[in-house]
């Protein structure tokens, strides 16, 4: 890539951090990184989440066992809890005495959208100023533990997770699908997917990242190749997970319809 300037050299620069050092991070920071998260576009400027950090020891550690025993979450100072919220909108029409209609696909979507947008940009906030995380999907792994124990309201979910915190780590960065895979001009085409997978098996190979395992070729007994991103991305989808979601999210009144 020929065109760079310091914000394309930050985003490049990303990688998910697992290790932390056990540094307190100023409230202020935090208020900082959540601040220019919410400089992000957000769908008609309704502004449809709310993050709960938390910092106590306790609640971290319970976190921790909650969202599938991951130690980061120990280890870091701060955690995020980044929900979609239609609370605020739920009150806002409660106040303005306008019914709310917040029962669609279309307002959990569009919450969900304004959730990863505002943890982007907070990532990149946090990155910006030599700081690590991860996001965190096990916060949904015992949903309905997380909603109690963070207290959320009807019409708050919780979407992901971070861990935040002063890196302990250099970790690879992970190099992404290759372009072809993903942009396409004019019309969508799936020519070439198939060759780009390959490609990136060996990238993601050679990363050092799967530890050199192996796995049969399908279909030809006795011949074993890399094991790469793709056998590691078709395991990971082809079991059901998080499958009571849909229930939990009618409990806090997304009713999907
Ligand atoms: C919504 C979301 C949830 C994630 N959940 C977890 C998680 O629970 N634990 C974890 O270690 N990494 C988690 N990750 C991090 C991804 O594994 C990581 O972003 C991906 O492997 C690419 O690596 P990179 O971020 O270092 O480029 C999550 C990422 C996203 C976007």
């Amino acid at each position: 890539m020929t065109i760079t300037n310091p914000t394309l050299e930050l985003i490049h620069q990303h990688r998910s951090m697992r290790q932390y050092k056990p540094d307190p991070i100023a409230r202020e920071v935090v208020e900082t990184i959540v601040i220019a998260g919410q400089r992000a576009s957000t769908s008609s400027n309704l502004q449809t989440y709310a993050c709960v950090a938390v910092t106590d020891t306790t609640k971290r550690h319970e976190l921790a066992r909650l969202c599938g025993n991951q130690d980061q979450i120990r280890q870091a100072p701060v955690f995020l809890a980044w929900c979609a919220d239609l609370s605020k909108l739920d009150r806002a029409c409660a106040l303005r005495g306008h019914p709310h209609v917040g029962d669609y696909v279309e307002n959990f979507l569009m919450a969900a959208v304004d959730v990863a947008l505002v943890m982007q940009n907070a990532t990149l906030a946090a990155e910006s100023l030599g700081l690590g995380i991860c996001y965190i999907g096990g916060l949904r792994n015992n949903t309905r533990d997380v909603i109690r124990l963070l207290n959320l309201p009807h019409y708050m979910f919780p979407i992901s997770g971070m861990t935040l915190g002063v890196p302990n780590d250099e970790p690879v960065i992970r190099p992404r699908l290759p372009l072809p895979a993903v942009l396409q001009w004019e019309t969508y085409s799936s020519d070439g997917i198939d060759e780009a997978l390959h490609d990136y098996d060996a990238a993601m190979a050679a990363t050092g990242i799967y530890d050199n395992r192996q796995v049969a070729v399908p279909g030809k007994p006795g011949q074993m190749e890399a094991y790469g991103w793709t056998e590691h991305s078709a395991r990971r989808v082809s079991r059901p997970a998080r499958t009571d979601l849909r229930e939990v999210l009618h409990e806090q009144g997304f009713e999907l319809k």
